[in-house]
């Protein structure tokens, strides 16, 4: 079968730069003391979470209770919820899960570390927690590493908790194009970060893990030696806005669409912001220079001084956000330039929850 026959918009993976992205990450970690333990929110695909445990990854990391449930329920034994969780049921729910699984999940305050113990007490399960660092983010976590070293500490004098060590996430500084600007701030953020782990060591309480890192900083934390697991998720899949990076891993991911109108200078496809991720910028076509693109929700209106496209024809772009993308479909097509070779199910799509 070939990919002129299926319904656009279509998700298409390109296997043999899906393979070389999987190999480049394998390199860039090999021989260092980082572990890969890559994000499930960037594919949500089972089948891949197998792939990446089979590329020596130590266990996953997600977002969301949801995709715990869907990685266990795929025999993932090792599950890390990179958020807070902090609705009453899905604790308890997540409390029963880390029977059948290695659970661990993160925690910011009090409250919240006193919530799982007791839904770990009531499940007879035992859950792992990491505090989350803020370093810059501003997201979650806390700041003041005297909070962390308290919740450190009341987590390890829990009987159903067990302290593991910090979570600390620059998202921030992923996507800066330039290398050693990425650099810089990656090492700035680390300083802290020895601040905070030299403190918890000091205090009879050293991190066994820390956790944390991107696609866009994978390579410098390798080097760094600091953190010991890394989250990246995007490096698999690459898309519009990690391109322009240098980074060793290719653009497997496109979204095939069909022009749906076409004049001189414009194009329009059939697939916009329901179909292609735009939260991080617009998807770039392949093989056509656009001037400019406008979105809405089926359709994205291509300006280009190019070539004049037809009616019919088909166009592949580039998502802007991959992971957001990802989560538009319930299947993506693999293949070998035209042909399709595989399908594989999104088996998380939609799960936010
Ligand atoms: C907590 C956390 N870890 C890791 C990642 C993965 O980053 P990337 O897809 O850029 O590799 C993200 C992405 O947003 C994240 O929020």
């Amino acid at each position: 079968m070939t990919i002129h026959t299926l319904p656009t918009p279509a998700l298409l993976l390109e296997l043999s730069v899906f393979q070389a992205n999987r190999a480049a990450m394998t390199a860039i970690l090999k021989d260092t003391t980082l572990a890969l333990r890559p994000h499930y929110k960037s594919h949500k695909c089972a089948a891949i979470a197998h792939m990446q445990i089979a590329d020596g990854a130590v266990g996953m990391t997600c977002a969301k209770l949801d995709e715990a449930l869907d990685l266990a329920d795929a025999g993932i034994e090792d599950i890390l919820i990179a958020n807070q969780i902090v609705d009453p049921a899905k604790i308890r729910r997540g409390a029963s899960l880390a029977g059948d699984c290695r659970l661990t999940v993160l925690v910011d305050c009090m409250e919240n570390v006193l919530a799982w113990e007791k839904a770990a007490a009531e499940a007879g399960t035992v859950v792992h927690c990491l505090i989350e660092y803020e370093i810059g983010m501003q997201r979650c976590g806390t700041s003041d590493p005297a909070e962390v070293l308290k919740l450190a500490e009341t987590v390890a004098r829990c009987s159903h908790l067990r302290f593991e060590g910090i979570q600390a996430y620059a998202g921030h500084v992923s996507h800066i194009e330039s290398e050693a600007e990425r650099r810089r701030y990656t090492g700035e953020n680390s300083q802290k970060l020895r601040g905070l782990l030299a403190m918890l060591e000091e205090a009879g309480l050293p991190a066994k893990t820390v956790s944390g890192g991107s696609t866009g900083t994978a390579a410098i934390k390798a080097m760094e030696g600091l953190y010991t697991e890394l989250q990246a998720g995007s490096y698999l899949f690459m898309d519009a806005t990690y391109r322009n990076l240098g980074l060793p891993f290719g653009n497997a991911l496109t979204v095939l669409t069909t022009a749906v109108s076409a004049k001189p200078g414009l194009v329009v496809v059939d697939a916009g912001i329901k179909s292609c991720g735009v939260d991080q910028g617009m998807p770039v076509p392949v093989d056509l220079q656009a001037e400019r693109i406008a979105a809405s929700e089926e359709h994205f209106q291509i300006h280009h001084p190019d070539r004049i496209l037809t009616v019919g024809e088909r166009l592949r772009l580039l998502p802007g956000h991959c992971c957001t993308t990802v989560n538009l479909y319930d299947r993506i097509y693999v293949v070998d330039g035209d042909t399709v070779v595989d399908r594989w199910e999104i088996t998380a799509r939609g799960g936010c929850r």
